[in-house]
């Protein structure tokens, strides 16, 4: 099954978390996974994939104006029902704790809804995300004073979120 991921970063904090992301994919038996930079990413690529998985930094809150201009590119594909039922998942980080991880990622499920994709989050029975993710997709606070790009903890809900959704996809390109 095939999983595309794309982001958009300018510091390469998000970046690192998609690479985590595509980590926890490859490690699903069977997945193809395809990591983009939203300057190398072609919407055309995805009526081929399985699952859709995209992420930005949060800008005041929501979606970066770099992945909202590739997310608007996705018109045509809307206009031909090719994402219904692709499995989709979100993921974000930010400067502060505070600072918009989830209004973010709700801002990034939406058009995935427009799109008639089936949403995959994160739930409580990974115990990474119970002690300290979310349920939305993987939104990580990555302070500017850190020496790091990304956090252990990071690390651990990127690859779960990953994971997951390739499970989930091959689970229905099983059934299909
Ligand atoms: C225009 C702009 C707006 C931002 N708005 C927020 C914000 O509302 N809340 C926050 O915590 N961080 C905000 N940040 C910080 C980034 O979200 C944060 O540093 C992020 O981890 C950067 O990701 P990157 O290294 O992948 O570019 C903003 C940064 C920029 C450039």
């Amino acid at each position: 099954m095939k999983v595309y991921i794309v982001y958009d970063s300018e510091g390469g904090h998000t970046e690192a978390l998609a690479q985590a992301i595509a980590e926890g994919s490859r490690g699903v038996e069977g997945a193809e996974v395809y990591l983009r930079h939203i300057n190398d990413a072609d919407v055309y690529e995805l009526p081929d994939m399985d699952a859709i998985i995209w992420g930005c930094p949060g800008h005041f809150g929501t979606i970066s104006s770099g992945l909202k201009a590739w997310i608007d590119k996705l018109g045509y594909l809307w206009a031909q029902g090719k994402l219904i039922d692709k499995v989709g998942a979100v993921f974000c980080t930010t400067a502060t704790t505070h600072g918009g991880v989830e209004s973010t990622m709700l801002n990034l499920i939406t058009p995935m809804l427009h799109q008639g994709m089936m949403i995959v989050g994160l739930p409580g029975n990974i115990p990474a995300n119970a002690l300290y993710g979310s349920y939305y997709g993987v939104g990580v606070t990555c302070p500017v004073e850190g020496s790091e790009l990304l956090t252990q903890q990071g690390l651990e809900l990127g690859m779960a979120l990953g994971e997951r959704v390739a499970q989930v996809a091959r689970k229905f390109t099983k059934e299909q």
